[in-house]
C-alpha cells in the first residue's frame, strides 16, 4: 500500500507533457508501463484490449500526422496505441480502455516519463496506418517520453464544493 498523502500528491502532480527528450525509453520502463495497462480492472475481467508500442520514427511520424491537436507526438520517442477489442466486450470496451490509459499515464509519471492523452485526432486514418479493422476501437495514441524542460504549472481544477455533494 502507498501512503494516502503521497498518493494524492502524486495524482495532483501529474501533468500532461508535450515536450520530450530525444531519448528512447528503456525496455524495463516500457515493460512496467505495459504491465500497468495489463493490470487495469475491466468489466467481467474480459481485458478487451491490445497495446501497440510504436518506436519506429517513420511510422511514428505517420501516426503524428493523424493527430489534430497533437502533432507534437512526432517528437516523442515512443507512442502506445491503446486499442479496444470491441467483440471481446461490446458493452464496456470504452470504459475498460479508458482506465488502461490512466493506469499507463500514472505508471509512466512515476518513472519520470511524461504522457499526454490525445483525443483530437483522425481515428479512422490512424486505424488504417495501424492496420486495425472494424472490430477495433482506437481509444488514443499516448505519446511518452522523458520530460524536456520544466514541468508545466498545475492546471486549474473546479472547486470541490462545486462538483461534489455528500448525501448523509
Ligand atoms: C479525453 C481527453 C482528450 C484530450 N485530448 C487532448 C489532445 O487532443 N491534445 C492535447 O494536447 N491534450 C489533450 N488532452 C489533455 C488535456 O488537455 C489535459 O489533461 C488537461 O488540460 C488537464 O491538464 P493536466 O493533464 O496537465 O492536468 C486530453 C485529455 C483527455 C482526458
Amino acid at each position: 500500500m502507498i501512503e494516502p498523502d503521497v498518493m494524492l500528491d502524486f495524482l495532483k502532480e501529474r501533468r500532461s507533457i508535450r515536450n520530450f527528450l530525444d531519448k528512447m525509453i528503456s525496455d524495463k520502463d516500457i515493460e512496467m508501463i505495459l504491465e500497468a495497462g495489463r493490470w487495469t480492472p475491466s468489466a467481467s475481467n474480459k481485458q478487451p484490449w491490445q497495446f501497440i508500442v510504436i518506436k519506429n520514427k517513420e511510422f511514428l511520424a505517420k501516426i503524428a500526422k493523424t493527430a489534430i491537436y497533437g502533432r507534437f507526438i512526432k517528437k516523442a520517442p515512443l507512442v502506445i496505441a491503446i486499442v479496444g477489442k470491441i467483440k471481446q466486450n461490446p458493452k464496456w470496451y470504452i470504459q475498460d480502455t479508458s482506465l488502461v490509459s490512466m493506469n499507463m499515464m500514472l505508471m509512466a509519471w512515476s518513472l519520470g516519463i511524461g504522457t499526454c492523452w490525445i483525443g483530437s485526432m483522425n481515428r479512422e486514418k490512424a486505424k488504417n496506418e495501424l492496420g486495425l479493422g472494424k472490430d477495433d476501437f482506437l481509444l488514443t495514441v499516448l505519446p511518452m517520453g522523458y520530460i524536456k524542460g520544466d514541468i508545466p504549472k498545475p492546471t486549474l481544477r473546479k472547486d470541490l464544493e462545486k462538483i461534489s455533494k455528500i448525501i448523509d
